[in-house]
């Protein structure tokens, strides 16, 4: 396969931009929010790199294009393979195994053969768009086979994978009917990142009890194919951030601080604003945020309109119907609570089902003065990273999940068990009545946190690592094209299981040679 020009190449299920067709069939474009695109934009604008990724729109085809710096290549999708690979095999099926299996996941045949046929054209861009010897960086569970597609397209280039959702205990994941390929998939990157030690741990033990591989802390040793040497593959944690300066200076501008204010007089200027913010997904625990704050109010502990909530839900794939499900059960939710303790104008819980610019969340954000994570599972939570960012005023405290990947490094934050209502309630009244050194002493724990440890650190934390793996020699190139899923390996039954006798769950730990600190 002809090399292409970039040295460095992301590839992600989406562009880091929302693409706009004018009537007059031209392109525009604005960068879409988060942090990948702010972290990687400054290498991708030095080294001229390439973003492989979806437009979001349905059968978008465009020759690959210059925006924001980068050269972007969109992958097309069709309807069918919108609802197969993304709806159906990405999110209806990858993603509740993975947290935890919150609601069942699905597995289909057909989602599972086109989740195959999609990865195979990410990794085919991506192959089209590296330079030789160059480095592609493959992002989340939409792409798990991109690695080793594209490993024997491109044997020359350094590839790392990150998971930006768990990975599942070993016990749920070999549920997935496909496990092999997945695992086999992975491994063809040569570094593996997850959020937490845990997930890296919970990846290697899935290494242990489907192939036979030799794995030594955090790594595996995949024999070479084709007279190449074998390879290492290490499985290590990098816990994501975000721009926390950017986002702390946000926070800090003028308009944004009059906003806040604004907010807590529209608001009937509560003594306590309460607030949530989550894509409207199930592992979020919005509906047990609910159940307890509605049960506060039943208790007497708070009283609209002394104390209300905001809950900001953005909209997340509608047309899938465990999504669907929960906005029903949400919203009668919020309408029952609002029904029995709200009062004219004063609503217990101002329920908001729309998307916000930063500006409008970072205001929110000062405005309240307990924000609520609740996660039932999630990879790490950036929403309990931006609202310390905001908080320079060292105002506010922070309810955290304990199931989040933040919960790891925020060990300022007051902890719940989401599933423990009572604990909850109890949690968010001591966080509710906490005096203000408490509440400062904390905050400036999380913040120390927060503002050293920001997206920047951590993708060149992921890329010095990677840059440390060597890869084969770039002449060797593979006797015939890639067909994932067509080597089963070895059956579980007839091989013996060594992760029962060494159960691993920290961190490897073995010395690196890097100055820099691993997250
Ligand atoms: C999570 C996933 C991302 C995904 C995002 C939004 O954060 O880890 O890969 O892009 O949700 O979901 P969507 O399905 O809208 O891309």
């Amino acid at each position: 396969m002809p090399a292409g020009e970039h040295e460095f190449v992301v590839v992600a299920n989406r562009l880091p931009v929302d693409i706009t067709i004018e009537d007059d069939g031209s392109l525009s474009w604005e960068r879409s929010p988060g942090g990948l695109v702010t972290a990687l934009a400054p290498l991708m604008q030095k080294n001229g790199g390439g973003w492989v990724g979806w437009s979001g729109k349905v059968g978008f085809e465009h020759e690959p294009f210059d925006a924001e710096g980068m050269r972007l290549c969109p992958v097309p999708l069709s309807e069918g393979e919108i609802a197969r690979y993304y709806e159906g095999f990405s999110n209806a099926t990858l993603w509740p195994l993975y947290h935890d299996v919150i609601v069942p996941p699905e597995f289909h045949r057909a989602w599972w053969n086109t989740y195959t046929s999609v990865n195979r054209r990410f990794a085919t861009a991506a192959a089209e768009a590296v330079a030789p010897g160059g480095t592609v960086w493959v992002h989340d569970y939409q792409l798990q086979l991109v690695p080793s597609v594209l490993r024997m397209l491109r044997p020359d280039v350094k590839i790392g994978f990150f998971n930006h959702i768990p990975f599942p205990p070993v016990e749920i994941f070999t549920q997935l009917p496909w496990r092999h390929q997945v695992v086999e998939g992975l491994l063809g990157a040569d570094l593996v990142g997850f959020q937490r030690p845990g997930d890296a741990s919970n990846f290697l033990r899935a290494v242990r009890r489907l192939t036979d591989l030799q794995v030594r802390g955090p790594q595996v040793t995949v024999p070479g194919r084709w007279s190449r040497p074998d390879r290492a593959v290490r499985a290590q944690a990098f816990p994501i951030s975000i721009d926390s300066t950017a986002f702390e200076e946000l926070a800090r501008r003028p308009d944004v601080l009059e906003r806040a204010k604004q907010i807590r007089v529209e608001l009937g200027s509560p003594d306590v604003l309460l607030l949530g913010v989550d894509r409207l997904d199930y592992t979020k625990g919005i509906r047990h945020r609910l159940k307890a704050f509605g049960e506060l109010l039943e208790d007497g502990q708070l009283r609209v309109p002394e104390a209300c909530m905001v809950q900001v839900a953005s909209p997340s794939r509608e047309r899938v119907e465990q999504y669907k499900t929960l906005r029903d059960e949400v919203e009668v939710t919020v309408g029952r609570i609002n029904g029995d303790y709200g009062a004219l104008g004063r609503a217990a819980v101002h329920y908001l089902h729309h998307s916000y610019p930063a500006t409008e969340m970072a205001a929110l954000y000062r405005a309240a003065d307990v924000m609520l994570v609740t996660s039932l599972r999630d990879g790490m939570n950036l929403v309990a990273k931006e609202y310390v960012a905001a908080r320079s005023d060292l105002g506010g405290a922070l309810v955290l999940s304990e199931f989040t990947g933040a919960a790891d490094e925020l060990t300022h934050a007051l902890t719940i068990n989401p599933h423990d209502i009572d604990g909850t309630k109890a949690t968010v009244m001591r966080a509710v009545n906490m005096d203000r050194k408490e509440s400062r002493r904390r905050m400036r724990g999380l913040r120390r946190r927060v503002m050293q440890h920001d997206v920047q650190r951590w993708a060149d934390d992921f890329l010095g690592y990677l840059a440390m793996s060597v890869p084969p020699p770039p002449d060797l190139r593979p006797p015939e094209t890639p067909r994932l899923g067509t080597q089963p390996p070895a059956t579980d039954e007839n091989r013996p299981d060594p992760t029962d006798e060494q159960p691993t769950d920290e961190q490897p730990t073995d010395e690196q040679p890097t100055s820099k600190e691993t997250t």
